[in-house]
This record gives structure tokens, sequence and C-alpha cells, in this order.
């Protein structure tokens, strides 16, 4: 297992280029297995969680080539619909081949993903809003049975608005036999991104980004091509190394819209922010201490779950005492304990975090745990005195691509040793 090897105190100048948003691509490759015949998506970013689900692609019988940022699929024949649960464990977002399979072939057998670091991971609204659609659906021996002739339109409300949920009912309402409401749809710019992709294939949706989205099931799906849409998660993990090393950095080829809630929170730190059409400039060079900020995760357009830990570890190097609540998942504070180790002020209260900023962190040897807290201790170690070492760093390879490149290109003092 791989370690990075930060060296902190480098104040981060430069530009950096965001890539392909992985939350997108993978639900818009799920969906090729909608149709015979072959999309192009490109932009797709260069992580691990992309290679699994092309590996987990070809397992059902697509031919997926995978070249540079470009994937080619074409999922003429699928000669099998299981997913193994030793793929599935290794990343949750295998589900999205549930609806896609169940739709085209009328049989999909999908490993419960299991629970994860952030928390339990139910999927129930998925299994509830196929069963509205008519489908069989069981759960028997750690594995999702769906079964159905054709699927047929519904109402569907999703108790939560989940973000693979409506993915995953988007996607099989394409093919269904009438029309379809799903309320209390998940509004995250990458439904957007995959409703686009479908709607050029020739699915009728309309509504994506708000909370009802209306499909009109069509026979099949054409080939498309695509370009993923940059990854804001991925942007604003970059913003924020910026202004935890008080520098002054420039993401290029991101869409300011899509950073909203992350935008307005990094301005009440007191940094400055400049706009441009696609690149957000954050300069932190003239401030001496970043302010705290209280910041609630919820839902789109609210602030990500997703940047929640990243928000945590400037909020350690900030001045004052600021609250993060995490509204979304039942246990995603698995950084709090590592950034305490390296001197941060710290209390969990039930799901609030209750942060008081100290001047400097400490380096230290810390653990990643899942995806996003990785970045969080990332960035801690980028402002820290002294050499943190994050082990484990195959969390961070899962939805990052090239990071300690593009940071190194920022000036930070940054390495990866090899196992
Ligand atoms: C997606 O996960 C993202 N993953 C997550 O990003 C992200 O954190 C999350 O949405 C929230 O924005 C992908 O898109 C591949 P949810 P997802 O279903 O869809 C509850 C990352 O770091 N829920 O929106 O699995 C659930 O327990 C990852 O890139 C149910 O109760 O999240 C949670 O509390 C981590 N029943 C809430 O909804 C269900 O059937 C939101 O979960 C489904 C979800």
């Amino acid at each position: 297992m791989d370690t990075i090897v930060i060296t902190g105190g480098n104040v981060l100048h430069g530009e950096v280029r965001i890539s392909g948003a992985k939350n997108s691509a993978l639900p818009i490759l799920a969906s090729t297995i909608l149709g015979g015949e072959e999309c192009v998506i490109n932009n797709v970013p260069q992580v691990v969680d992309v290679v699994t689900m092309g590996k987990l692609l070809r397992l059902l019988g697509a031919q997926v080539e995978h070249e540079g940022n470009r994937a080619v699929v074409r999922a003429g024949v699928i000669h099998s619909t299981q997913a193994p649960y030793e793929l599935v464990k290794t990343m949750r977002a295998s589900v999205l081949v549930l609806g896609p399979l169940l739709a085209r072939w009328g049989e999909a057998t999908v490993s419960l993903p299991g629970g994860c670091a952030i928390g339990s991971r139910p999927v129930n609204i998925h299994l509830a809003g196929l069963t509205k659609l008519g489908a069989e659906v069981s759960v028997e021996h750690g594995y999702i049975r769906a079964r159905s002739r054709r699927l047929k339109g519904a109402l569907i409300y999703c108790d939560v608005p989940t973000v693979t949920g409506t993915e995953n009912l988007m996607m099989a309402a394409c093919l269904a036999q009438g029309t379809t409401t799903i309320e209390n749809a998940a509004k995250e710019p990458e439904i957007v991104d995959l409703a686009d992709f479908l709607t050029k294939r020739g699915a009728k949706i309309a509504g994506a980004g708000s909370d009802i989205i209306t499909i009109e099931g069509v026979r099949e799906l054409r080939g498309s091509d695509h370009e993923v849409i940059p990854d804001r998660i991925e942007a604003g993990t970059y913003l924020v190394a910026g202004a935890m090393t008080k520098g002054a950095v420039v993401v290029n080829g991101c869409r300011p819209d899509h950073l909203e809630p992350v935008l307005a929170k990094l301005l009440e730190t007191g940094v400055t922010i400049k706009v441009e059409k696609e690149a957000v400039h954050l300069d932190a060079s003239k401030i001496n201490r970043l302010k705290a900020v209280d910041v609630r995760t919820l839902p789109s357009p609210g602030f990500p779950t997703d940047m929640q830990a990243q928000m945590a570890a400037l909020m350690a190097v900030a001045e004052g005492t600021s609250v993060i609540t995490e509204t979304v998942f039942e246990s995603r504070f698995m950084h709090v304990e590592e950034l305490r180790r390296m001197g941060a002020n710290i209390r969990v209260e039930g799901n609030r975090l209750v942060i008081t900023g100290c001047e400097r962190l400490t380096g230290a040897p810390v653990m990643a745990s899942d995806l996003r807290a990785s970045a969080g201790l990332i960035l801690a170690g980028l402002c820290a005195d002294g050499v943190t070492e994050v082990l484990r760093v195959y969390h961070l390879d899962r939805g990052y691509e090239r990071l300690e490149e593009k940071l190194q290109t920022l000036g930070a003092a940054i390495e990866r040793r090899k196992a």
C-alpha cells in the first residue's frame, strides 16, 4: 500500500486543471447497458473506481476500451446479469448496473453493496422504486435479485433524495412502458449530466436537476458520445488547499455554477474569489488568518457532504470556533481522530463537529479511511509543521486523478512512496 508524504508549510500558487467527475462518469458508464450501440465517453477521470466499473461492464459482456480519458463502450450482447460480491465490495457504485440490467434484459442479480466507512449505505429506496416499476425484487444470501418482463411507468417517491437511487430509477424508467415520475429526486449536477447523456440517446426525460423528474419510456436507446462534467468536489478540494496554505490558486476547466455552496462558505472565511466562465481564482495570500465558519451538509443545492472533511481540515486552522453538522451520512467523521493526532482541537457531538482552530497543526503519520477523509488529511498535511505521512492512499486513488502531481504543480512538497 502506497504512502503519500507531505512536508508542510509551502504556500500554494498556480493553476490546476480539474478532471471529469467520478460521480458522473460512473452512472454514465453503467447506463451504456441500456443500448447495444457504441457510446464514446470523454473526460472520464483516470481513477480506480472508473477502472472497476469498466471491469464490471466487461464481466457482464460489454466491450470496453479505455484510452486515457476516453472510454468506448459497446454493450451489444450482455452474457451475464450478475454483479458479484467480489467486485461490488470494492465499489458500492456497482449497484448502478441494477436498473439498466433490469430495464434492458429483464433481470439482474447484484450483490448488496454493504456498508462502508461513512455509514450503513442502505439501498432500500432503489429497491422500493424498482418494485413500483413492476419488478419482482428479493434479497437473499447477500444478493439483490430483480426480475421483470417489461417495467411499467409509475409514480415513485424517494423518502430521501438519494443520488444513486435517483440515477438507478431514472435509468430503469427510460425503457419502461409509460411514464414514470420520481418525486423528491436528488438534484446533484451529476444527475443532470446523466440525464443529458440519456436524452442524447433518445430517452425522454424532463426535470432532471429539480426534485420532480418525469421519464417517458421508449423501446431502446441509441449510442452517443458525451463529455463528462468537471468534478466539483475535486475543484473544491484544490480551492481549500489554496486557502489552507494562504496561497493563490486557480482551478481551471471547472463549472463555477456547480460550486456555489462551497464558494459561499470559502468567501465567509475571508478569502477573495474571482469567478470566470470555466475557472475560479482563490486568493488567501493577503489575510492573516482564516475566519471560522459554520457548515451544514445537505443534499444539493446544500453544502455537499463530500466536502465536509476538507472543510473540517480548513476549520482546524481557522481563527475561532466553527460547527460542522453532517446531516447526510451517519458516521462520516473518520478524519477527526487523525486530524486530532495532528493537533486539531475537534469535539464530536452527535452529528456535529465543534472545531476550535489552532495556529498550526503538526505533521504526523495518519491513516486514510475513505476517499474524502483522506483528502482532508492531505490538506491538513499541506499546512502542518513538519512531515505528514498518509497511509493507505488507495482510498484516494479511487476518486482523485494524479492528486500529488497536481498539488506538486501548485508548489506542494508532496510525493508518493510506493509500497
Ligand atoms: C452518492 O452516494 C455519491 N457516490 C457519494 O460520493 C456522495 O457522498 C453521496 O451521493 C451524497 O451526495 C456516487 O455518486 C457514486 P445517497 P449515494 O444514496 O448515492 C440514504 C464520494 O466520496 N439512503 O445520496 O450512495 C443514505 O443512507 C462518494 O465520491 C437511504 O436511506 O448516496 C444516506 O444517508 C461517497 N436509502 C443518504 O440517503 C437508499 O436506498 C444519501 O445517500 C439510499 C440512500
